[in-house]
């Protein structure tokens, strides 16, 4: 009995190798069929990774290239592009135009709804195309944590937060867009609307 054990003991390392390798020549003749169906962020790059690619949007041209180093570098690197890009997931490649917008709300629900609530959300609920949205102030590829310093809206890089009135700032911390180029046109923009 105590020798039998041992047999078994002794052959069970070989199995498990066995299997393993049957595993692997399983995922690998899998994983074409997989890429057909959801497409990979490579998959995506393969076009998007030129500099070139542009799009007319009326009478302006548009980039379509995405640096993905940058979204590799975001607090999304985890993402895949169609877990934003949501319309595209399981669909064909070269994709229909024009793509679904992404909705950040599907994933932070509980921001959307304060968004929603907010004057910034009011407005763009009525069409205002000058009304901030999600994008606007986080911005769509290179988004960081918050409280990250290169983030445009880590507290410090809110113009609104410098503001006197404690007050009207804690206010503008929450809805105030950033420092950065955008943000800085978003801003003149917001401070026309009254957003502050
Ligand atoms: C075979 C090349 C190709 C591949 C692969 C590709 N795209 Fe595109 N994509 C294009 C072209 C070309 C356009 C511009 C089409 C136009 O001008 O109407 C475009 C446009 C877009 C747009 C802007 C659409 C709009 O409405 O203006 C988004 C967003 C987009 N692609 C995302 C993706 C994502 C995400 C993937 C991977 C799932 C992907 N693309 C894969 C070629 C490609
Ligand atoms: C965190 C979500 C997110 C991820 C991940 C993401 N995108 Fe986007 N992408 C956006 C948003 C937001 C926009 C702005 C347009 C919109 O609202 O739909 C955008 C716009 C685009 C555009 C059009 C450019 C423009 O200015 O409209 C292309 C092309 C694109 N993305 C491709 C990709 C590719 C390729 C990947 C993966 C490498 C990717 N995206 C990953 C959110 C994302
Ligand atoms: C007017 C600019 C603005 C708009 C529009 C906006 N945000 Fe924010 N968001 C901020 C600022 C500023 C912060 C920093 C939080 C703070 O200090 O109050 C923030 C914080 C966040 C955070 C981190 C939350 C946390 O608890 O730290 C998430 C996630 C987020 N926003 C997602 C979204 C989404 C999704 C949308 C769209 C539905 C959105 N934001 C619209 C400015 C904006
Ligand atoms: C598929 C789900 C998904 C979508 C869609 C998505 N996010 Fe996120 N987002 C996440 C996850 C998960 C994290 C947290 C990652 C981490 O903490 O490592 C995150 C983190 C963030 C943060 C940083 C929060 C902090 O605590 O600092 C911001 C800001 C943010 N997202 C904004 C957006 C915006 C704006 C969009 C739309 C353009 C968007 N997200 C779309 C899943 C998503």
């Amino acid at each position: 009995m105590s020798a039998g054990y041992r047999v078994r003991q002794a052959q069970w390392p070989g199995i498990r190798r066995i299997s393993w390798l049957f595993l692997y020549v399983f995922i690998f003749f899998l994983s074409p069929s997989w890429a057909a169906d959801t497409p990979s962020n490579a998959d995506c790059l393969a076009c998007h990774d030129d500099k070139s690619l542009t799009t007319k949007r009326g009478a302006r041209t548009v980039s379509l290239y995405v640096d993905g180093k940058k979204v590799a570098s975001s607090i999304h690197s985890s993402l895949s592009c169609t877990s934003c890009h949501a319309s595209l997931e399981g669909k064909e490649l070269p994709h229909d135009t024009p793509v679904a917008k992404v909705n950040c709300g599907t994933c932070h629900s509980s921001e959307a709804e304060l968004h929603a609530k907010s004057l910034h959300g009011k407005a763009a609920a009525r069409g205002d195309a000058l009304a901030p949205r999600c994008v606007n102030c986080h911005g769509n590829h290179d988004i960081l944590p918050v409280k990250d310093r290169r983030s445009p809206v880590a507290p410090l890089n809110v113009p609104c937060s410098a503001a006197s009135a404690i007050a009207r700032a804690r206010r503008c911390r929450r809805n105030a867009p950033s420092s950065s180029t955008t943000s800085w046109r978003i801003t003149r923009r917001a401070s026309t609307a009254r957003a502050c």
